[in-house]
């Protein structure tokens, strides 16, 4: 991402006697750049409101930025996505109540050809592909059960098996883990992580939690809300995470895990005086 911004009008009153409406122009985020490597894990932190979702969004090609260039893997970000490069995660599973959680997981290749009278045979041949993303996630046998059957955790994890069928080389994930416990969070993490390291990914991680943050990333970018006086633009710092992989939950404990932690909350602390 390249000086990116993006403004919502998010007011429009009709004007009376024919004039123009009242328009109110919401500056989101500014001058925003950022370059992530291939299989680099980036996390995003900020106050709640200061655009972490709108960033992700704008990866993804849910919207577009009014300046600047985002450009994923030499395309732009939607036709990254559709050429199944980069995949996104949202806060909540999203998934289709009437498709099973083997129909869930196919959904990405039926909708790449739309010639549905082939469905039935191209089906059967994907099956294997499907029982080996379920493995991955621990859901083999669940493959046949409605998301209302799963739990909140089963069904993000039907998720990130969604995102993995394309074989994206970019994940996008908002707040993946947020409605999830404690300790359901920490197992998600340290399967995100093995993914991660197995497949080689990149992955860009929006949440809400510093300890998160630090824990999955190499590099966490924290936001504020409003551009920052000092930076003149939405993203206030960078901290660096060089804590050695592959990470266990033991470097919770780490001394080092922790000085990060103070850093990436004197970061935060920064943000909430610039909005
Ligand atoms: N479609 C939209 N139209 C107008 N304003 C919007 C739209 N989407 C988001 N906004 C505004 O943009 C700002 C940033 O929203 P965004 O969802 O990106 O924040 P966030 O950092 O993800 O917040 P949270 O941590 O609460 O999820 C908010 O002030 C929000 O009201
Ligand atoms: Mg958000």
């Amino acid at each position: 991402m390249e000086r990116v911004s993006k403004t919502y009008e998010i007011v429009r009153l009709p004007g009376l006697f024919g004039r123009r409406g009242t328009e109110q122009i919401l500056d989101v985020v500014t001058n925003f750049t950022l370059a992530v490597a291939p299989g680099e894990f980036v996390s995003v932190i900020g106050p709640s409101g200061c655009g972490k979702t709108t960033v992700l969004f704008l990866l993804a090609g849910l919207r577009d930025p009014t300046g600047g260039t985002i450009d994923v893997d030499g395309r732009p970000p939607r036709e990254a996505v559709r050429a199944g490069v980069s995949s996104v995660i949202f806060q909540q599973p999203v998934l289709f109540e009437w498709l099973t959680t083997e129909g869930n997981v196919l959904l990405p290749l039926r909708l790449r050809d739309p010639r549905w009278w082939f469905w039935r045979g191209r089906r059967r041949g994907y099956l294997p592909t499907v029982g080996q993303l379920l493995r991955t996630v621990e859901l083999e046998a669940f493959a046949h059960y409605y998301p209302d059957k799963l739990s909140g955790g089963m069904q993000q994890r039907v998720a990130i098996a969604r995102a993995l069928t394309l074989d994206p080389r970019v994940l996008l994930m908002d707040e993946p883990f947020g409605a999830l416990d404690e300790i359901t969070r920490d197992r998600m993490n340290l399967e995100l992580l093995r993914l991660y390291e197995d497949r080689g990914l990149t992955i860009v991680f929006v949440t809400h939690s510093i300890e998160e943050a630090v824990f999955l990333a190499d590099r966490v970018v924290v936001m504020s809300r409003g551009v920052s006086p000092r930076t003149r633009s939405s993203i206030v710092t960078e901290v660096r995470v060089d804590l050695p992989r592959p990470r266990q939950l033991a470097l919770k404990e780490d001394p080092a895990f922790f000085q990060k932690v103070r850093e990436g909350r004197a970061a935060l602390r920064e943000a909430q005086m610039t909005s």
